[in-house]
């Protein structure tokens, strides 16, 4: 039987992000959103009050051998106004992160995981030629009360995500239709983060910094698959998913490559032999290779995955899910793609974007009444994959 051994030291865990495990954000633009008429049903709530329970979930990721942990720090709780930072919600996110040293896990902390605060997005948010201003104000604080915690930084979650969902789709936030704001908004992301990268250097010159990069696969009409970076035809190309990466990779020391599903013309979406998600998302590992070798080529930058993972309330596919994609990953790292680490997304099941709770990602489930949580067998084989650092 083959093994897939990893690399001696290569880092295994899991992630969430700030506003969806939280809990009681109440200063960000999502909140509002959550809160509005039009999505009242979907909102975050208490969500799993991580923010509250961390110690209890670190003890579980601990339990389940991993070594690294991915969160993000909430802008709006550090800075409810600008200029004005909140020393409780500074001590808290320090008492997390120090729970996660004493345990001996690494951490990488994204400092902008889509949500922004009220008064940000009230000046018009990553549109205003300020926010690269702004954000540096909020990330100037970081460095200087929790740098020292942080092993990881990534400035900006799925920036080209953030933009074609809010300003191409309708879909997130600010859910308008506007080529030319959204242009503008991913060029602000990318200054954000280029400047950010040198500002973090400056102040702690061995610091770790990257991004964090959702990826898709693309199927071409002829259903072979294909890495592209742009959404539309060829004509038609209104968005390129690969843009900010091509406009920052110099101010990487590490990719964060996210990767869930491929993508397929309306008019071939079929074949039923492919294994989906709770979300219809088409599981297909292969991809995953394919973007790490099409990236390593493209770049030359070490890379962790930062996201992979799946919403699956029956626990029937996360195994079979998590082993094909280390396989493919494992075949990549064996070409000489430089993979460091694996986050699976998430630890916890938390709120998904606008959808609410009802979609489980997590490795551990759960109760959004009792908060109890209750680790799923998956996240018992995952387990057994960190502690061996590999599998058969
Ligand atoms: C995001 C997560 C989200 C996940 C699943 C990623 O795009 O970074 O916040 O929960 O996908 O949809």
């Amino acid at each position: 039987m083959k093994k897939y051994q990893f690399p001696d030291g290569f880092l295994w865990g899991s992630g969430t992000s700030a506003h969806q495990v939280e809990g009681h954000n109440f200063d960000n633009d999502w909140w509002e959103f959550e809160n509005s008429v039009k999505l009242k049903k979907v909102a975050t709530g208490k969500a799993c009050d991580h923010f509250n329970l961390f110690e209890d979930d670190f003890d579980l990721l601990k339990s389940l051998h991993q070594n690294t942990y991915r969160m993000s720090i909430e802008w709006s709780r550090i800075e409810k106004k600008r200029g004005v930072y909140d020393r409780k919600a500074i001590a808290q996110y320090r008492k997390m992160l120090q729970a996660l040293h004493d345990r001996n896990i690494k951490t990488f902390v994204t400092l902008h995981h889509f949500t922004n605060p009220l008064w940000f997005a009230e000046t018009g948010g990553w549109e205003n030629p300020d926010a690269t201003l702004f954000f540096k104000e909020y990330v100037e604080v970081i460095i200087e009360e929790l740098g020292g915690l942080i092993d990881f930084w990534m400035t900006v979650n799925e920036p080209t995500f953030y933009v074609y969902y809010g300003y191409i789709l309708k879909w997130w936030l600010p859910e308008k239709f506007s080529p030319k704001a959204a242009k503008k908004v991913l060029t602000n992301m990318i200054t954000a983060h280029n400047e950010v990268y040198d500002l973090i250097h400056s102040k702690i010159p061995n610091a770790q910094v990257g991004s964090s990069n959702i990826m898709i696969y693309f199927f071409n009409h002829k259903e072979e698959y294909l890495v592209r970076r742009y959404v539309g035809g060829l004509t038609s190309n209104i968005f390129n998913f690969g843009l900010f990466l091509d406009k920052t990779y110099k101010k990487h020391d590490f990719i964060g490559l996210n990767y869930y599903f491929p993508v397929k013309p309306f008019r071939i979406r079929k074949s039923p032999k492919i294994l989906k998600t709770d979300m219809r998302w088409e599981i297909y590992p292969e991809g995953i290779y394919h973007l790490l070798v099409d990236t390593w080529k493209k770049y030359k930058i070490p890379i962790y995955i930062t996201e992979n993972g799946l919403a699956d309330r029956e626990d029937k596919l996360r195994k079979h899910y998590i082993e094909e994609h280390l396989k493919y990953i494992h075949k990549a790292i064996e070409e000489g793609v430089d993979v460091r680490g694996y986050l699976h997304w998430s630890l916890l099941d938390n709120y998904e974007w606008r959808m609410g709770t009802e979609h489980k990602f997590g490795l551990v489930e759960v109760d959004f009444h009792t908060l109890e949580r209750k680790p799923r067998k998956s996240a018992f084989h995952y387990a057994d994959i960190c502690k061996n650092n590999g599998l058969k």
